[in-house]
């Protein structure tokens, strides 16, 4: 798929299934998303920080709890779901910004850290996401990103594959009426670069001390590194 036809495709994707992804996240993950997003707000350090592909603002909120938060998507209805949030929990150190994660238009080095919380692999321009933000990032900031990843383990990863490529399909399209969605989630994971490969991207892009954890059996991998 081309570049700006991938970003459309994505855009209209998550506005359509808007009104049931909370539900869905936290259903279909047995609610051990909120665990993962945690763990990897924990990695953060203190100060502004800015929650990118922010969708309804999970990341965003959980990090607002010791932190200054800027949620930014491209999304306008799943932002529009995390401004309502926000204003129903009463948070006030979160604002919300309609942002393109490959044109962030923040100045170069603002934030003190940067996070993505499965946002990464369904931008068009994975390097360019990584290059914005270790740029808006100030020298000694963290960019932190938590991503599905296919678990290593061959026996789970068959049981995990049946749930993940069949039931989870079906289920998803069943609640939010949307076919397409939740079978692109399966196969945008098989697709996404392997932690070696992603961490190299992460090099890249000028990020140092470059570490990962796998989560869950290798469902998914948290990936830090410093602006130095
Ligand atoms: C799977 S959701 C993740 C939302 C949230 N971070 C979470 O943990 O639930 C992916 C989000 O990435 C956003 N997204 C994808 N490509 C983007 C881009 N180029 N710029 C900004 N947001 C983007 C989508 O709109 C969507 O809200």
């Amino acid at each position: 798929m081309y570049h700006l036809q991938k970003k459309e495709y994505i855009q209209k994707m998550f506005a359509g299934i808007s009104h049931r992804y909370d539900f869905l996240n936290h259903f279909l993950s047995l609610g051990l998303d909120k665990y993962w997003r945690r763990f990897a707000v924990a990695l953060l350090p203190s100060g502004l920080i800015l929650d990118v592909c922010s969708g309804t603002g999970d990341v965003a909120i959980e990090a607002s709890k010791r932190n200054k938060v800027i949620a930014s998507d491209f999304c306008y209805e799943m932002l529009q779901l995390c401004t309502q949030k926000i204003k129903n929990q009463n948070i006030g150190n979160v604002v919300c910004i309609q942002n393109d994660a490959e044109n962030l238009s923040f100045k170069d080095e603002t934030f003190n850290g940067a996070t993505v919380a499965f946002g990464i692999r369904n931008v068009a321009d994975i390097k360019k996401a990584l290059s914005e933000m270790h740029r808006v990032v100030k020298k000694g900031g963290k960019v932190v990103i938590l991503e599905f990843s296919q678990p290593e383990n061959k026996v789970f990863k068959s049981i995990y594959y049946l749930y993940f490529q069949k039931i989870l399909p079906f289920i998803g399209c069943a609640v939010s009426k949307k076919k397409g969605a939740y079978s692109y989630l399966p196969s945008s994971v098989i697709a996404f670069p392997e932690r070696s490969e992603f961490v190299r991207l992460m090099k890249e892009a000028g990020l140092a001390d470059i570490e990962f954890h796998d989560l869950t059996f290798g469902i998914v991998t948290v990936y830090s590194g410093v602006k130095l």
